[in-house]
């Protein structure tokens, strides 16, 4: 089994940091291609001019890899929600038609669809969340569910981001391609650790950020484009997204016409060389060790953990069949008890307050003592 990386992180022997889910701490060697990147911008002069486009796309590369996709059908973006804003200028859906979306889903993949419904006369139909927490059923229901106007799009996350739960994403797309419909996957919390194939699965847009599970910076995201949905018109218009536009060329706008591929898609002020890099080192970190082996790590750590706290009060541990196998969201039958997170927090031992429950959500960095002693505190604070 892969051992625990925390050498490679700056974490104090006392933290006990179970909150990737929310934001990972950068490896070592990603602040180190950070602070290499501050220091480049600090002298520009010495900087080869080819180097930003060379960094663009070794991070496309990096980014492509991790869900098996081209790279030509990967674009630079800031985040998820401008990943979604552009599927929503690229995709136009019929009035009368329908917008699946889960209930308490992240707002990034719901609200641009809820925004846009009213104006273009479709409707915002919510899978409500499963008692028995399984997402699958309730989603495929939502696609098959009988007299239902027609459904034009499932813009949904792989793993739900409070409970946890896991979608069987071959079967939801294979529902949603016989009845016509697009898939919009957010990825946030699947890239990296769950196995990704585009190739397989064949969504229509699929994105992720770098600042939880692939160790990277904020405002650094990836959307991969169908290519059948690569010749519309990016949320943004760039120089670099036309065949050619040149400072150094006169005419400067020589050819508009837009490039091939996801590039045109990438965002305005794509050169940020510091966090570009920093987001390429940490999926490049995670494609090494790989996405089985992270999984079977965090898969025995979870399981661990849900072991510990599946007889403590009135904890409701989700089934491990139907959760993600890297985050454990503990329910709570009288409801999540006051200040429990801060009060954890004042302990060193961080997790997230999540819609009533507790998210766990363990890294590469973390080991069987960070299991230990979340389970001897959170048992202390509780009883
Ligand atoms: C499921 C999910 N999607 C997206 C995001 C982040 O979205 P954005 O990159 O638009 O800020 C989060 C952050 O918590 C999330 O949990």
């Amino acid at each position: 089994m892969l051992p625990s990386q925390r050498a490679l992180f700056d974490i104090p022997a006392d933290i006990c940091y179970l909150n990737a889910a929310s934001f990972s701490p950068l490896p070592l060697a990603v602040q180190e291609a950070g602070r290499t990147g501050v220091a480049r911008k600090g002298r520009p002069w010495e900087l080869d001019p080819a180097f930003a486009g060379q960094i663009h796309e070794r991070t496309r590369r990096a980014a492509a890899a991790l869900i098996n996709a081209d790279p030509q059908d990967i674009a630079l973006v800031s985040s998820v929600a401008y990943g979604v804003a552009t599927a929503g200028k690229l995709v136009t859906i019929p009035r009368g038609h329908r917008v699946l979306v889960l209930h308490e889903d992240h707002s990034s993949p719901v609200l641009e669809w809820m925004t846009r419904g009213q104006a273009a006369g479709f409707t915002i139909e919510t899978v409500p969340q499963p008692e028995d927490g399984d997402w699958t059923t309730a989603v495929l229901a939502a696609i098959e569910r009988p007299g239902a106007p027609p459904l034009a799009l499932a813009s949904i996350s792989s793993i739900h981001w409070s409970d946890g739960g896991a979608l069987d994403l071959d079967r939801i797309a294979t529902a949603l391609r016989a009845q016509g419909a697009l898939l919009l996957l957010d990825a946030t919390h699947g890239v990296g650790v769950m196995h990704m194939d585009v190739r397989k699965l064949d969504p229509d847009f699929l994105m992720f950020p770098t600042y939880k599970w692939v160790l990277g910076p904020y405002g650094r995201a990836f959307l991969y484009v169908a290519k059948r949905h690569q010749d519309g018109i990016p949320l943004e218009q760039t120089g670099y997204g036309r065949r050619s536009i040149s400072a150094e060329q006169t005419p400067y706008m020589k050819d508009t016409a837009y490039t091939a591929g996801a590039r045109r898609f990438d965002m305005a002020e794509r050169d940020h060389f510091i966090s570009m890099e920093m987001a390429a080192v940490g999926m490049e970190m995670m494609a090494g060790w790989g996405h089985a082996a992270i999984r079977e790590r965090l898969a025995m750590l979870t399981h661990r953990l849900a072991e510990a706290l599946g007889n403590i009060g009135d904890v409701r541990v989700p089934d491990p069949k139907l959760r993600a196998p890297h985050i454990l969201s503990l329910g709570f039958r009288r409801g999540l008890p006051e200040g429990l997170t801060d009060r954890l927090a004042a302990e060193r031992v961080y997790v997230a307050p999540r819609l009533g429950r507790i998210r766990i959500s363990p890294h590469v960095y973390n080991d069987e003592n960070d299991i230990e002693r979340f389970a001897s505190v959170f048992r202390r604070l509780t009883s």
